[in-house]
């Protein structure tokens, strides 16, 4: 088993590029089982996620195959199989989502229940309430579901307590495409990844109109075709790159780092006392950056933009806003469509975060989009071990997601806990030490503080960090961090 070793103490410094986005990806693949054709998918991460749900796929008749150039080819072959089973589901909360696509595609399915999670009770009450509002039959055998009958379409709500669900609406969206009739979804998720899902159903000949709202509205067609389609950049990653940036005190320009999907995040950091400069970078003339793949993407290649060529502009908010916001300053007025998201595209949004002197402890909750994201809760209280003052870190998604906290602890920091709130005490010294990860953003929590602890950190169980961050050692390595993989014995 692999572990990371870190010697913290060196301020970070220079790009970075995220690859796509995880949670954006799992989903469409899952959609891949409702197309007719061929679909190539650009910028696909190679996570080990992404290598799981492949192999249920697989198992369910979809072939996939790696272009040199790092897209993803896919296609169903076979139809038979719609079971899958608890060995391929367990790993992986997403595989949940091949319960609808199957259902709309196959007419029935079998898809094992998930099972738990480190962070709490994770229930799928949610995405099976939805399908039976939309015509499906379910039962709850032996720790399977057994879905069947015609997809009707309907109205349904997918709220609850801690707002709505991300893959519940996926799983009610992928089947509502090949619906029979009309589909409404109230409290729909609006997440950047449920846009890209949106987008990417809507390429393939689905009518889904309301996307990015609340309210999903879609009208059943009677067939998907394939297409060509790039993920969207991850944003928990840009958002844990920028925040190791700034525990270090370091200057680092994390390139596919989309201001309109990091609001929340930029917000608190920049009342914590961060700065920031954002723009766009863009190709060479007929260049297609994205076509590569975010990972794929040598920053070195990116043009810089010299300092003196920048242009005031407003800030990039994206396709559908624009407003000025946020940076320090902006660099570069966008031209054309951002990277991620659709086809071509020719330019790269990037969020510089500059040394700050001095961070101030803040408050944050974390709320569903376009809140705070759960995903960045323990890199945040990492980050907040090193600012002045009481920081009040409240988790409204999952109340129980802070197993990580004891681990920071072990490094020296010192936060309470109370309920849903972990009360942060900075700024700390950091000493290096043997910890655990506990689940994927915990791991990248811990990697941060090893990066500013004294001496040497050693982060155990990174099989956590593998699962949902594409070489994420490598992207600290290149920016100056003594951070290296070692096999444990
Ligand atoms: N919930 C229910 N019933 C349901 C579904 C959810 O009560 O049927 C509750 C959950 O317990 C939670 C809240 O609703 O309190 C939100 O859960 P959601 O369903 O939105 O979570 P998810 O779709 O299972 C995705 C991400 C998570 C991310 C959450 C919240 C993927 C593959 N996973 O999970 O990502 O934390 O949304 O944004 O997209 C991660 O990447 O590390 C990760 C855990």
């Amino acid at each position: 088993m692999d572990k990371i070793r870190i010697r913290g103490g060196r301020p970070l410094s220079g790009r970075v590029a995220v690859s796509g986005s995880k949670n954006a990806v799992l989903p469409i693949l899952a959609a891949c089982l409702l197309v007719e054709g061929e679909v190539i998918l650009d910028g696909v991460p190679i996570l080990e996620d992404v290598h799981n749900i492949l192999r249920l796929l697989e198992s369910l008749g979809m072939d996939s195959s790696w272009d040199k150039d790092g897209s993803l080819r896919l296609r169903v072959l076979e139809e038979e199989n719609s079971f899958a089973h608890y060995g391929l589901v367990r790993t992986m909360r997403a595989s949940f989502c091949v319960l609808g696509p199957l259902w709309a595609k196959r007419g029935r399915a079998v898809v094992s229940y998930p099972g738990g999670c480190v962070f709490g009770h994770r229930p799928v009450d949610l995405h099976l309430k939805g399908l039976e509002g939309i015509g499906a039959r379910i039962e709850r055998k032996k720790g399977d579901v057994h879905i069947s009958g015609p997809v009707l379409g309907g109205q349904v709500y997918l709220g609850s307590n801690f707002g709505s669900t991300v893959l519940g609406t996926a799983n009610v969206l992928m089947a509502a495409v090949l619906g029979r009739g009309e589909t409404t979804i109230d409290y729909a998720a609006q997440e950047p990844e449920i846009v890209d899902l949106c987008r990417f159903l809507n390429a393939c000949g689905a009518k889904i109109s309301g996307v990015g709202t609340h309210r999903l509205q879609i009208q059943g067609v009677a067939r998907l075709e394939g297409c060509r389609y790039r993920v969207i950049p991850d944003r928990i990653e840009a958002g844990t790159l920028l925040m190791a940036g700034l525990i270090t005190g370091g200057e680092v320009e994390v390139l596919g780092a989309r201001p309109d999907h990091l609001a929340a995040v930029l917000d608190r950091l920049r009342v914590a006392g961060a700065r920031f400069e954002m723009g766009w970078v863009e190709a060479e003339e007929g260049e297609d950056l994205g076509r590569r793949g975010m990972g794929g993407l040598d920053p070195a290649r990116v043009p810089v933009i010299p300092r003196q060529a920048q242009r005031p502009g407003r800030a990039p908010l994206g396709r559908d806003r624009e407003a000025p916001f946020l940076a320090d300053r902006i660099l570069y007025e966008r031209t054309s469509e951002p990277s991620g998201g659709g086809e071509g595209g020719d330019c790269f949004p990037f969020v510089r975060v500059l040394p700050s002197d001095q961070l101030q402890g803040v408050d944050v909750a974390t709320n569903p989009y376009p809140g705070f994201p759960t995903d960045l809760q323990a890199q945040f209280i990492a980050l907040m071990t090193q600012a002045h003052g009481v920081s009040l870190v409240t988790e409204k998604i999952y109340p129980e997601r802070f197993i990580h906290v004891a681990e920071l602890a072990r490094l020296g920091a010192r936060i309470r806990r109370e309920g849903p709130t972990a009360i942060v005490q900075g700024p700390e010294r950091l000493s290096g030490t043997t910890v655990m990860a506990s689940d994927l953003r915990a791991s990248a929590a811990l990697i941060l503080a090893g990066l500013v602890a004294e001496g040497s950190t050693e982060v155990r169980r990174v099989y956590h960090l593998d699962r949902g961050y594409e070489a994420l050692e490598k992207k600290l390595r290149k920016l100056g961090a003594e951070i290296e993989r070692v096999r444990e014995q």
